[in-house]
């Protein structure tokens, strides 16, 4: 196999004018944390999301960080999330000092599962934090009816979901604050990168401060524990290029979603995701997961996938699973506990390729290897 048969999980494409404006910031010497580039980029998330505030930051977990510090989250506050997720989830909840408490997703949509919730509120409870996971929305009535009558903030990670609504409201925008990652695999990249975006005014003053070391009224005199997770004009002139394109992108990864279905559709015992939103949703084709059937080792599988040029990425750990927070670490929380739709997708499942420059042929191979594979036992 030559490696440019290799198919790789996800390659950025930088198509629209990312030259250009990276350009002008060169030529301009406007290349670091303030410009016309970031105003642009967080007036366009904060406008595509339907709220007022957008504050850029440097990747998607400090956006959860800076959520739940301007939330003033502290030790002994607890926050509702899901088990199935990326660790900085519970991390940034943990970096305040507050407490996860964990709950299971649901089957078909692997996001939050709300009929869960409500028995996990207490009077610790300061927040709820719904995932939409792999392109798809958490179910979110029930988790702002919840919310709503208990007083509690929400806060949407955003980071897989650019550009998909609920009910027509954009995700990110229906919660307290919501946050995006531009990691390089996600549908608007900026390299690295994140952003908060709240219609909260006062929140957003509070975002900026943290985001650039809480300086205080004299600058360099600090009252409160801020960090530099500051985005930079460079990278935001990146994001504004990939946002302006953000339809063209949705559309293509929509169709690399359905040339997989149609290819992969008629194998009763994989699971699929793609192509079955709920009524209310709006999703979009992040990456294409799916579950193996019980029995075939996922790791093993994926390692053969890879041996005839397929990558591919595993599904999340469970943070319930996660080494860190298995109760023996030095004021680490314990996580611990059963969530069996969590660990069943953390067992069974991983991503095809899904970049948006995908070729036809290029998933029909990938989908063809899987048949090969799946038959082979
Ligand atoms: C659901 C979710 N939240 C948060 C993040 C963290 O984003 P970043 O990698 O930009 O820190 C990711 C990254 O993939 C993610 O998938």
């Amino acid at each position: 196999m030559s490696a440019d048969q290799f198919i790789p999980v996800c390659e950025p494409v930088l198509a629209g004018r990312e030259d250009q404006y990276v350009a002008d910031c060169v030529a301009t010497a406007w290349i670091s944390s303030a410009g016309a580039y970031l105003n642009k980029f967080e007036q366009g998330m904060a406008a595509l999301c339907g709220v007022g505030q957008g504050v850029a930051c440097a990747n998607g977990t400090a956006a959860l960080h800076l959520a739940c510090a301007a939330l003033g989250l502290a030790p002994g506050d607890e926050v509702i999330a899901p088990a199935f997720s990326i660790i900085s989830t519970a991390n940034a909840i943990v970096q305040t000092g507050a407490t996860p408490v964990l709950v299971d997703v649901e089957p078909d949509t692997l996001c939050l599962d709300p009929v869960q919730i409500e028995s996990k509120v207490g009077p610790r409870t300061k927040a709820i934090m719904p995932v939409h996971m792999y392109g798809h929305p958490a179910d979110m009535d029930p988790i702002m009816e919840i919310a709503g009558r208990h007083g509690l903030a929400i806060i949407e990670d955003a980071a897989q979901v650019h550009g998909a609504a609920y009910r027509g409201r954009p995700l990110g925008g229906i919660g307290t604050m919501g946050c995006f990652s531009f990691f390089a695999n996600k549908l608007i990249t900026t390299g690295e990168g994140g952003m908060v975006v709240t219609n909260d005014e006062s929140l957003a003053e509070r975002l900026r401060l943290l985001r650039n070391l809480a300086h205080g009224r004299r600058r360099f005199e600090h009252e409160e524990l801020g960090f530099n997770y500051r985005l930079t004009n460079l990278q935001a002139a990146v994001g504004l290029a990939q946002l302006e394109r953000l339809e063209e992108i949705k559309t293509a990864k929509a169709a690399i979603g359905d040339r997989y279905n149609a290819n992969l559709g008629d194998l009763r015992e994989l699971t699929l995701f793609w192509g079955k939103a709920r009524p209310k949703a709006s999703p979009v084709m992040w990456m294409y997961g799916l579950l193996l059937p019980e029995g075939l080792d996922r790791d093993r599988f994926m390692e053969r996938l890879r041996g005839r040029g397929v990558d591919t990425r595993a599904f999340f750990l469970p943070l319930n699973r996660q080494p860190l927070y298995d109760g023996s670490r030095r004021g680490m929380p314990d996580l611990r506990g059963s969530f069996p739709v969590s660990e069943d997708a953390g067992r069974r499942g991983f991503y095809l390729p899904s970049g948006v420059g995908l070729g036809d042929e290029q998933i029909d191979r990938a989908s063809q290897v899987v048949r090969e594979l799946l038959a082979e036992g």
